[in-house]
């Protein structure tokens, strides 16, 4: 029997897969502009388990499943019996017995390691506490339809070294592209990621630095991408972050050392006057309702390929 493919982390993608799922979501994404039906997962189920809110990752998967000619189901952390202390492994085992794929967003990274251990069917991360796999695809989709590709090409993210940063990390360092990641102290990127992009981006010639000067890391960048200054499930760390990360806002004049054509890009959602401005958010560099329709058609190449 054929391995089962899931996607935990970019990491679980060969560096052909990635660009073969960016091809196809460029595919996927002419035939839904031009209304060409393209169900080739007819008849198959994803069954997504979400431990924290969503409006992209969760309505994105069911549309792109529903335009696959598929179906999916929400399930709500708290409406399954996982709410109720039912084991991960349990219900992985019961889940892959009714479904084709399961994506699920939790909190602790572990658990979905855990899930995928135990499935008979593919598992896609909807997001952990240290990764989100699905954005930063997405990302590069949206960066390389912007850009016309990676060669050379500099993203500077400024903020919270979490979740996003991390796949963003690993996703630029596939593609070979120059990442700098500037954080306050204390909120820097997880270390051994950080090892592991720079390795990756060795092979691939490109860059990995981790700085605390948000300027020095915009500095002539094609790309400049934030994220909320607290994740969920930080929410009780709120005041304190507000304080730390000041001086880390993405505004007209951080965004005025990057290139004349840098675009902005933010996972959403965003809290404007906080981790960047009105201004940039909404203004004429900002790519982030672009960035948050290719959710749709990355998610449907992803599935593609692995249910
Ligand atoms: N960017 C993202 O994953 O958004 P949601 O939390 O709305 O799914
Ligand atoms: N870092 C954010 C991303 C939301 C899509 C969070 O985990 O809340």
């Amino acid at each position: 029997m054929a391995k089962i493919k899931h996607l935990i982390s970019v990491q679980d993608l060969t560096d052909e897969e990635l660009k073969e799922i960016l091809d196809q979501a460029g595919e996927l994404k002419e035939k839904q502009k031009s209304g060409e039906p393209h169900e080739s997962l007819r008849g198959k189920t994803l069954g997504m388990i979400f431990a924290k809110p969503s409006t992209r990752t969760r309505v994105s998967f069911e549309t792109a499943m529903t335009q696959l000619g598929g179906h999916a189901i929400y399930l709500g952390w708290d409406t399954l019996q996982l709410g109720r202390g039912e084991t991960i492994s349990d219900t992985a085992q019961t889940l892959s017995r009714y479904v084709d794929a399961v994506t699920a967003r939790l909190f602790e990274h572990e658990k979905i390691k855990e899930l995928a251990e135990n499935s008979g069917v593919p598992v896609i991360n909807g997001l952990t506490d240290l990764l989100h796999p699905c954005q930063a695809i997405s990302d590069l989709f949206t960066i390389r339809e912007q850009k016309d590709g990676f060669e050379g090409l500099k993203l500077a993210y400024i903020g919270d070294g979490n979740n996003v940063c991390h796949s963003l990390l690993l996703s630029c360092a596939k593609v070979g592209m120059n990442t700098s990641i500037a954080t306050p102290k204390g909120y820097e990127p997880n270390q051994e990621i950080v090892e592991k992009a720079k390795q990756k981006a060795s092979e691939k010639s490109s860059k990995v630095k981790i700085l605390t000067d948000p300027e020095k890391a915009a500095f002539n960048a094609d790309v400049i991408y934030t994220d909320v200054i607290s994740s969920m499930g930080q929410e009780e760390e709120r005041e304190q972050r507000l304080k730390d990360f000041q001086g880390y806002q993405v505004n007209s004049e951080l965004l005025s050392m990057a290139k004349e054509d840098v675009i902005f890009m933010h996972c959403l959602p965003a809290h404007r006057g906080e981790e960047v401005t009105a201004e940039v958010i909404d203004g004429p560099n900002s790519v982030v309702f672009d960035q948050a329709e290719n959710r749709l058609h990355s998610q449907k190449a992803i599935l593609v390929m692995v249910v």
